[in-house]
C-alpha cells in the first residue's frame, strides 16, 4: 500500500550506497510479500489479483514464465518452485528469446510476465503479442501501475519498495517468495497435502528472521570478498535449485564489479569448462543439504583435484572447500531463496574492494524501454 511504500523512502538511510541499504531491507521486504496472503485454515495463500478462479487453475497445463535479467533468474526459481509443488510442468525464458522464435502460443499454458520495472520493453512486447493471440498473462511485478502490470490479465505485486540501485537485490528475493505463493496457492488447488502445505507456510514464516541472521555474518563475507577481489574471472555452479542461484550470484558479480564470471550446473562441469579450473579461477559452489548433497560434493572433488580455490555456500562446513559460507537451513524447496543473499554480498564488497560506482554499474540502466 501507498503507506508502506512511502515509510521506505528514497532516503538513503545511513547506507554509503542504494545497494546496501536495499539487501539490509530484505527481510522487511519478505515480510511485505507475504502480509495478509497467508489462510492458516486451508494452509494455502488468497492471491486477490490473479484473476484465476480454482476451475480455471486446474485447467492449467503448462506455465511459461518470461522476463529479462535477474527477472528471469527469479523466474528460473519459480519454475522450480512450481513443479515441485503444483506438479505444472513449468519454465522460464528470456523474453526476448521468446518473442523473437514466433513461439507456440497455447490455451492451456498460462504465461506469466516478471519485471521489477513492469516497463521493460522486451518483456512488454511479448505480454502484447501474447495478448494478441489470446493467451491468458499474469504480472509478476514490483512498481504498482506500471505497464506491464496494467497490460495483464491479472496478477501479483512484489511489495519489495522502491529499488533503485541499478542491479536488483531485494526485488529479486520477493520476487522468488511471491513465486513460492503462487506454487503454494496452484499446489493446494491441486495435489499438495495440508501437511506440506503447512510445511511450506511455515518455512515461509521463517525466513525474514534467518534473512537477518545471513546479513548479520556480512564482516565475514567482507574479508572473503577482498580475498577475491582480484581474480580475473570466477566460476559459480549449483545443481537444479541451486543452478539459477548460481546463474544470479554470477550475474550480480559481473554487472557491478566488472570481474569475468559464469555459470554451469554442477554436472555440466566435465563436458567443458573443467578446462579452466586452476588456482587463479576461483568457483563458487551452492551445495544446499538436499538429496542432491552427495552429487554436489563430487564436484567439489573434481575441482580440488584440478588445485582450484572454491568458496561453498552451504549448510554446514565443506571439507573439500576452502572456505564455507553456512546459511540457516529452510524446507528443501526454500532453499535458493536464503542461498542467494551472502552471493549479493560478496558481489557488493567486491565491487566496493575494486573501487566501482556500485549503484551505477557502467553500460547498464535499471530499466531498459527499448528494444
Ligand atoms: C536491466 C537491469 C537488470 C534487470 C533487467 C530487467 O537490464 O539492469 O538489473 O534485471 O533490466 O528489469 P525488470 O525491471 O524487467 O525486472
Amino acid at each position: 500500500t501507498t503507506v508502506e511504500w512511502e515509510a521506505e523512502s528514497y532516503d538513503m538511510g545511513g547506507h554509503d550506497t542504494y545497494m546496501h541499504k536495499e539487501i539490509s531491507e530484505q527481510a522487511d521486504a519478505v515480510d511485505r510479500v507475504l502480509r495478509g496472503r497467508i489462510d492458516d485454515r486451508f494452509s494455502t495463500v488468497h492471491l486477490g489479483g490473479l484473476n484465476l478462479d480454482a476451475r480455471e487453475a486446474r485447467g492449467v497445463r503448462r506455465i511459461k514464465i518470461l522476463g529479462c535479467g535477474t527477472s528471469y533468474h527469479a523466474g528460473m526459481i519459480g519454475a522450480g518452485l512450481i513443479e515441485e509443488l503444483a506438479r505444472i510442468p513449468a519454465d522460464a525464458e528470456p523474453a526476448s528469446e521468446f518473442r523473437y522464435r514466433n513461439p507456440v502460443v497455447d490455451p492451456d499454458t498460462l504465461y506469466v510476465a516478471v519485471s521489477q520495472s513492469g516497463e521493460t520493453y522486451d518483456v512488454l512486447a511479448a505480454v502484447q503479442e501474447l495478448k494478441r493471440k489470446g493467451a491468458r498473462v499474469l504480472g509478476v511485478v514490483n512498481v504498482v501501475g506500471s505497464a506491464i502490470a496494467r497490460e495483464a490479465d491479472g496478477g501479483m505485486y512484489v511489495h519489495a519498495g522502491p529499488e533503485v540501485c541499478v542491479v536488483s537485490t531485494k526485488c529479486f528475493t520477493n520476487t522468488v517468495v511471491a513465486f513460492a505463493l503462487l506454487a503454494l496457492h496452484l499446489g493446494r488447488i491441486r495435489d499438495l497435502s495440508v501437511a506440506d502445505g503447512k510445511r511450506i507456510i511455515d518455512g515461509l514464516r521463517r525466513l525474514p528472521e534467518q534473512i537477518g541472521e545471513i546479513l548479520a555474518a556480512e564482516d565475514e563475507i567482507k574479508k572473503l570478498a577482498e580475498e577475491y577481489a582480484g581474480a580475473q574471472s570466477m566460476m559459480f555452479i549449483g545443481r537444479v535449485r541451486g543452478y539459477p542461484v548460481a546463474l544470479e550470484a554470477s550475474l550480480k558479480l559481473k554487472e557491478i564489479s566488472y570481474i569475468h564470471a559464469e555459470a554451469y550446473p554442477a554436472s555440466e562441469l566435465k563436458h567443458g569448462p573443467l578446462a579452466l579450473i586452476e588456482p587463479a579461477l576461483p568457483t563458487v559452489a551452492i551445495v544446499p543439504d538436499d538429496d542432491l548433497l552427495e552429487k554436489n560434493r563430487a564436484a567439489l572433488e573434481e575441482i580440488k583435484a584440478r588445485s582450484g580455490r572454491i568458496l561453498a555456500v552451504a549448510h554446514r562446513e565443506q571439507a573439500k572447500a576452502d572456505h564455507t559460507i553456512v546459511v540457516p537451513k529452510n524446507e528443501n524447496e526454500l532453499d535458493p531463496i536464503l542461498m542467494g543473499i551472502p552471493l549479493q554480498l560478496l558481489a557488493y564488497h567486491t565491487a566496493l574492494a575494486m573501487g566501482r560506482d556500485i549503484d551505477k554499474p557502467r553500460n547498464l540502466a535499471k530499466s531498459v524501454t527499448v528494444e
